[in-house]
């Protein structure tokens, strides 16, 4: 006769560097979610999959038993394809708010459970938040019949979605074990596979504003992510794209909505104008609405050209009992009491302007949360003005603070002008993608 299961000694074989079978996977996350293996447990297991990593097999196990934890949402009877998109976090990345009504009005459904933002990468839903009444707290029903009557929905995830990655999330965040590709990997696509989508695209950030670093590791978490989905029947894309500097120029939640609205308006700042227009050829040909990347571009471009796309958010917000005054006329979105300009200290190539740090200037202003659950600041955050590559005159303007707080404006200030850096030489502009991997 078999042995019962126990929660010490799958920790001991993983710690040992042995491969766990499904069952002893399986065994874990239903105790975790449960609440039948104690936190103590599960963060040791969590820092020796940190450790020892894990096989392509024991990752996709880990990944169907905490998509399965929960709700595994069925949209076949609701739309005849969806896609979805995700990105891995980044600084000033408001793709989502942009390129999602994009698609939808392009006619191809997109559902959404975004997440909230933590440390110095912001989240959709926070963004979201800022629109007066905005109710993202919607019932799978609700999502599913907005799906269908709208074809786009964009909302918070639901406490049943992947449950076991809620806890464990949780505790990665305080156990030192959220940089793990396996546990990466498997937290981001458990919530994509539950959430029903039958393609989509990953877009994985690689720099300093990222939890991927280096090129190296992205590619290996992306090619982890693409096999998972694979695996699991679902068509996915993995875009790697730059996170060493802001993605456009706002930084913050209302100030990043202004801007995705300004695109959405066929303007904004180009980097982002191409990034939403590269992740949207993606969308529109996995669900086959387009052959080639060409044919996807014109269709994008004529939706934001003849206002379809910003019509398309608009429709959404109404239907989930936003305030749609703040889409029509940006200006009555949330405001800072304080906005000071500062101006470049010198002249030169920029050479540097720290992704990374301009997020945390930003949280230091109230943008974001420093752990779960802190109340934030819609109005507050950080304009850059210029790119890496530009070339600056001493005094023209760097970048813009939105503020309530006096103290806070003088700490932002310090530490972003300290996220700039110039140079004498040339300086070639970052790249904005660095690959594609594609499951099939
Ligand atoms: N985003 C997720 O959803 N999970 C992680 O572990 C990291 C980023």
């Amino acid at each position: 006769m078999s042995r019962a299961l126990r929660a010490v000694d799958i920790i001991i074989r993983k710690r040992d560097g042995h491969e766990l079978t499904p069952d002893e996977i399986g065994f874990f996350i239903t105790g975790l979610t449960r609440g039948d293996i104690p936190d103590y447990q599960a963060a040791a297991w969590a820092m020796a999959v940190y450790f020892r990593g894990m096989t392509a097999r024991e990752m996709t196990e880990l990944t169907l038993a905490m998509a399965r934890s929960g709700e595994m949402i069925d949209l076949s009877d609701t739309v005849p394809f969806a896609v979805d998109k995700h990105s891995t976090g980044g600084v000033g990345d408001k793709v989502t708010l942009v390129v999602e009504p994009l698609v939808a009005a392009c006619g191809v459904p997109v559902g959404k459970m975004s997440g909230r933002g933590l440390g110095f990468s912001g989240g959709t839903v926070d963004k979201l938040e800022s629109i007066p009444g905005i109710n993202l707290s919607l019932s799978t029903e609700q999502f599913k019949r907005q799906l269908k009557e709208i074809g786009l929905v964009l909302t918070g995830q639901s406490a049943n979605l992947a449950p076991a990655d809620g806890k464990l999330y949780a505790l990665r965040d305080v156990t030192g074990t959220i940089q793990s590709i396996p546990l990466i990997a498997s937290s981001v696509m458990s919530k994509k596979l539950a959430g029903g989508a039958q393609a989509i695209v990953l877009d994985v950030k690689v720099g300093n504003g990222a939890f991927m670093e280096d090129l190296k590791s992205a590619t290996a978490l992306a090619q982890a992510m693409v096999s998972i989905g694979r695996k699991a029947g679902r068509k996915v894309v993995a875009v790697l794209s730059d996170m060493n500097q802001p993605l456009g120029y706002a930084v913050g939640n209302a100030v990043e909505l202004r801007e995705a609205l300004d695109a959405l308006r066929n303007g904004g700042p180009a980097d982002l104008r191409e990034h939403c227009l590269h992740i949207g050829e993606h969308l529109l040909r996995l669900a086959g609405r387009a052959r080639t990347s060409k044919q996807a571009r014109a269709l994008l471009e004529a939706a934001l050209a003849d206002g379809s796309a910003l019509m398309k958010l608009r429709q959404m917000v109404a239907a989930q009992s936003g305030d749609v005054r703040v889409i029509d006329d940006p200006e009555l979105l949330p405001k800072a009491a304080l906005v000071e300009t500062v101006a470049a200290p010198r002249s030169g190539y920029l050479a540097e302007v720290n992704a990374r740090e301009i997020g945390l200037a930003a949280v230091d202003l109230g943008a974001g949360r420093a752990k779960k659950g802190d109340p934030i600041d819609y109005a507050v955050g950080i304009i850059v003005h210029h790119k890496v590559g530009d070339r600056v005159q001493q005094g023209e303007p760097l970048f813009t603070i939105h503020a309530n707080d006096a103290e806070k404006l003088a700490a932002a200030r310090e530490r972003a002008l300290a996220a700039h850096r110039f140079t004498t030489q040339r300086v070639r502009p970052l790249p904005l993608f660095y690959k594609v991997l594609r499951s099939r």
